[in-house]
């Protein structure tokens, strides 16, 4: 079964990423599934911890979940301007050492969301050379980019309003069709 890591980066309860990779998970085509991973549990990167200890479960978790996926989906905030660094640094400890192996070749895809009118469009950007390090492959027939979040979601972070759930469908079921 064609199976997509989707993955977001905020911690918070009611956050628009999250809200907005479950709804990418409802409209997954029939026969295929999205398993949605966590950043949380993830510790902030420190080599000398990683050589004493080695890789902490959260993320061992994470790289299992990569490793078997045929596609991965980033589902971003925007913290001034660029990446939020506790999703960076979720990467960054997935693909230590042998983790980047996972990476390579890897479908990927990001989209996000926010309540300024511009919807992550800089952190999205902000993730390419991030994910080309990383030797993935880009998907870049779809963008979506959901502004104005305040306006989409209920206070639970779920995405409520029906024409942005067709314009992620549409977004979502476009990636797994190019896999
Ligand atoms: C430190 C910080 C910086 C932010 N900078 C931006 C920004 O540059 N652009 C933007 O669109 N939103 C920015 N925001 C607002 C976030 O988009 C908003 O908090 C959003 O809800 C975060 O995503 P989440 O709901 O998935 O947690 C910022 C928020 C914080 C806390």
């Amino acid at each position: 079964m064609t199976t997509i890591l989707g993955l977001s980066g905020s911690l918070r309860k009611a956050s628009f990423n999250t809200g907005l990779l479950r709804a990418a998970s409802d409209a997954m085509p029939e026969g295929t599934k999205m398993v949605i991973g966590t950043i949380e549990g993830v510790p902030l990167y420190n080599g000398d911890d990683e050589a004493e200890f080695g890789t902490p479960e959260a993320v061992e978790r994470l790289r299992t979940h990569l490793s078997a996926a045929d596609g991965f989906l980033l589902s971003t905030p925007e913290y001034n301007n660029g990446i939020p660094g506790v999703f960076k640094n979720a990467i960054d400890w997935m693909a230590s050492g042998k983790g980047a192996d996972a990476f390579v070749g890897k479908p990927v895809a990001v989209m996000g969301a926010s309540p300024m009118t511009y919807g992550t469009v800089l952190a999205q950007d902000a993730w390419w050379p991030v994910l080309r390090t990383l030797k993935t492959r880009p998907w870049f027939e779809g963008r979506l980019m959901v502004g104005r979040a305040r306006d989409l979601f209920d206070s639970n972070g779920n995405l409520t309003d029906a024409d942005m759930r067709k314009r992620v469908a549409d977004f979502v079921q476009g990636f797994v069709a190019s896999l």
